[in-house]
């Protein structure tokens, strides 16, 4: 990870007044600085004159960097953001020559944010921007060395680093649109024990956009989770399949015990790890499925879900003795708490194939990888309480 940029006052400065150069310059429509920016040939020597009070499409940074970093350059070249400014509008002029290049800004979300709003607000609102927190909240994290931490948690808790990691999923230099907008963009971090793109993969849609290609028969990641472009990602379960509140008391009581697992591993501290709210749950259902009804019935979509529902609850009867076994053995001094930390940890994931299979619409996930597994665990679990406490006889 760079964190070079912490973005001091005259950065946003620059930033603010490169914005505003950008706009006069799409505003005036195909001038002068547009051609500069695009071509790597070198500019006028009025315009080196001038170039590093602008810090706008008249710097020469392209014109050395076609043949420093010339891939960067090409891919740079087919943004559209190259007919707006050069790469002084988000790098700044400090660095303008070989010799000086760490003092380069290395651009964050904030960079982003001062021409594209609207994003930035909404990204806000998701979960993406607290993934950096969320990561930070595991006190396992600390303890980890940093080798492991920095290249395995870190590239993909990144994304909500200082107001975003914007090129996530647009990446860089292209910050392309239409790249942001295929499943590619997301499935390098929701795999595996997140196994989102296991679940889609195998459903009816993904199917169906294996078969056919991005024809806008079937959903991806994007249609469901970004509907109309809103960079606002949020689900009403989240993450853990969790809710605030809960109307059926045994439930609830089962709820509490399954809440143990990630409270002790850690991520059941991580910020808004649930909708503390009935009324904010139901608004984010009915918002899914307003996306449903671009191709399905309202029944239909509404049914879909509930037994999606209907499999948190399954999972949690079966993951709340788990836990009150584990805990059990924990409290008696016959199982450690390292060891407790391992089984949760082996186990939580089996709980959550269930769920995200069944929302995602895989029967392989729900069944194999999920309520199989996780039945296993109880077994073998209660087994091995026979034995720890037969021992202590
Ligand atoms: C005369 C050549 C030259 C000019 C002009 C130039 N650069 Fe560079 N720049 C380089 C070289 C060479 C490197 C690679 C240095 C290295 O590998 O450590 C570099 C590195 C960079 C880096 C990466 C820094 C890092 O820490 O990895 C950025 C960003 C950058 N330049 C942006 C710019 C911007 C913006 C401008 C214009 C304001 C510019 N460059 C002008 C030659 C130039
Ligand atoms: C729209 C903003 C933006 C513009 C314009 C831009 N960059 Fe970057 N650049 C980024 C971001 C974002 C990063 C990654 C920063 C990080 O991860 O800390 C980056 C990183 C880099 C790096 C270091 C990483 C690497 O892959 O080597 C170099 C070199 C670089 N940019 C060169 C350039 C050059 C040359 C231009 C102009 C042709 C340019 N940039 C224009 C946003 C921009
Ligand atoms: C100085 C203002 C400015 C800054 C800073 C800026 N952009 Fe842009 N961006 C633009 C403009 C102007 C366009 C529209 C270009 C067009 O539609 O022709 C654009 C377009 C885009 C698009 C749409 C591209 C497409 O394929 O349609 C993306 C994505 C994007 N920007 C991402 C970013 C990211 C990520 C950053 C920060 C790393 C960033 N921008 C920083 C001005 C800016
Ligand atoms: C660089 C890694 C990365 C990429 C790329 C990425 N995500 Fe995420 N996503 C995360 C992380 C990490 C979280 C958890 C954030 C947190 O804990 O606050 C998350 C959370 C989410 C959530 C919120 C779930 C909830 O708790 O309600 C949704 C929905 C989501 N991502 C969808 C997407 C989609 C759709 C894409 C592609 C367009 C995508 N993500 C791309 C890392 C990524
Ligand atoms: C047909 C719509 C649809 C598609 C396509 C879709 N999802 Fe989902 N996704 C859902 C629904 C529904 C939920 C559960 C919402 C809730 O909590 O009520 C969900 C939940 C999630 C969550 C929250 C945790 C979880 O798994 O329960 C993440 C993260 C996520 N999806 C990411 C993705 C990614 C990445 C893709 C693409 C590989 C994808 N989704 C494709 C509908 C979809
Ligand atoms: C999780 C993946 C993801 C991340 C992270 C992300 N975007 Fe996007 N972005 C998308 C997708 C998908 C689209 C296409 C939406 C559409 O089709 O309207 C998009 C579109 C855009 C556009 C083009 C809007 C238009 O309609 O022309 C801009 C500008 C943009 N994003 C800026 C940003 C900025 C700024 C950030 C960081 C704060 C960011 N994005 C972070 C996925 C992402
Ligand atoms: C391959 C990418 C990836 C790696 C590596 C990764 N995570 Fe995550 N993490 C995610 C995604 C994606 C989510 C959200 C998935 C969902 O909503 O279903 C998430 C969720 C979380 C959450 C729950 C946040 C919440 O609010 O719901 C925490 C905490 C967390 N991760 C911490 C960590 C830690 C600590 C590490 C390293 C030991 C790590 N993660 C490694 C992608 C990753
Ligand atoms: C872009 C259109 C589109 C969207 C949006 C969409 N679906 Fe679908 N869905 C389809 C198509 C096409 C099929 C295949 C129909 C078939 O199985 O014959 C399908 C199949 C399904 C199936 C399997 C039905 C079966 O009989 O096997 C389920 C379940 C499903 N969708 C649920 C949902 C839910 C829930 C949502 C919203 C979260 C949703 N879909 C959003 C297009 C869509």
């Amino acid at each position: 990870m760079r964190s070079k940029q912490p973005p001091a006052p005259a950065v946003f400065r620059l930033v603010l007044a490169v914005a505003m150069a950008a706009v006069l310059a799409v505003m005036a429509g195909a001038g002068a600085g547009q051609a500069d920016a695009q071509s790597s040939s070198p500019p006028s020597s009025g315009a080196q004159n001038s170039r590093v009070q602008t810090g706008g499409s008249q710097s020469n940074c392209v014109e050395c960097h076609a043949k420093a970093t010339p891939q960067i350059v090409k891919d740079w070249n087919q943004s559209k953001m190259a007919r707006a400014m050069d790469c002084a509008g988000c790098h700044g002029t400090a660095h303008h020559e070989a010799g000086d290049a760490r003092l380069a800004k290395m651009p964050s979300g904030t960079t982003c944010s001062a021409c594209h709003a609207r994003q930035a607000r909404e990204f806000a609102a998701g979960k993406h921007n607290l993934a950096w927190e969320a990561m930070l909240a595991v006190p396992r994290v600390a303890g980890q060395p940093s080798a492991i931490t920095d290249t395995g948690c870190a590239s993909c808790h990144g994304i909500g680093r200082d107001g975003g990691k914007c090129d996530s999923c647009h990446t860089r230099h292209k910050f392309s649109k239409a790249e942001a907008n295929k499943p590619e963009a997301c499935v390098g971090c929701h795999r595996g024990d997140h196994a989102q793109l296991e679940s889609w993969e195998s459903s009816k849609h993904g199917l169906i956009y294996a078969a056919e290609g991005d024809t806008g028969r079937a959903p991806k990641c994007q249609t469901c989770h970004m509907p109309s472009g809103s960079h606002k990602t949020l689900t009403a379960w989240g993450f853990y399949g969790l809710r605030g509140e809960e109307a059926d008391p045994k439930w609830k009581e089962n709820r509490d015990l399954v809440m143990k697992m990630p409270m002790r591993l850690g991520p059941g501290k991580a910020p808004n790890v649930m909708r503390a709210s009935m009324d904010e749950w139901n608004a984010l259902r009915s918002e899914m499925v307003a996306t449903c009804k671009n191709c399905h019935s309202e029944s239909f979509a509404r049914e879909q879900l509930a037994r999606g529902d209907a499999v948190i609850k399954a999972t949690d009867t079966a993951t709340a003795e788990i836990v009150r076994i584990a805990e059990g053995l924990l409290k008696d001094g016959l199982m450690s708490e390292p060891t407790v930390n391992v089984l949760y940890r082996e186990i939580l994931p089996h709980r959550m194939n269930a769920y995200i299979g069944a929302f995602h619409g895989s029967a392989e996930l729900v069944h194999e990888a999920g309520w199989q597994k996780l039945t296993q665990d109880l077994v073998k679990l209660q087994d091995e309480e026979k034995k720890l406490r037969k021992n202590q006889k």
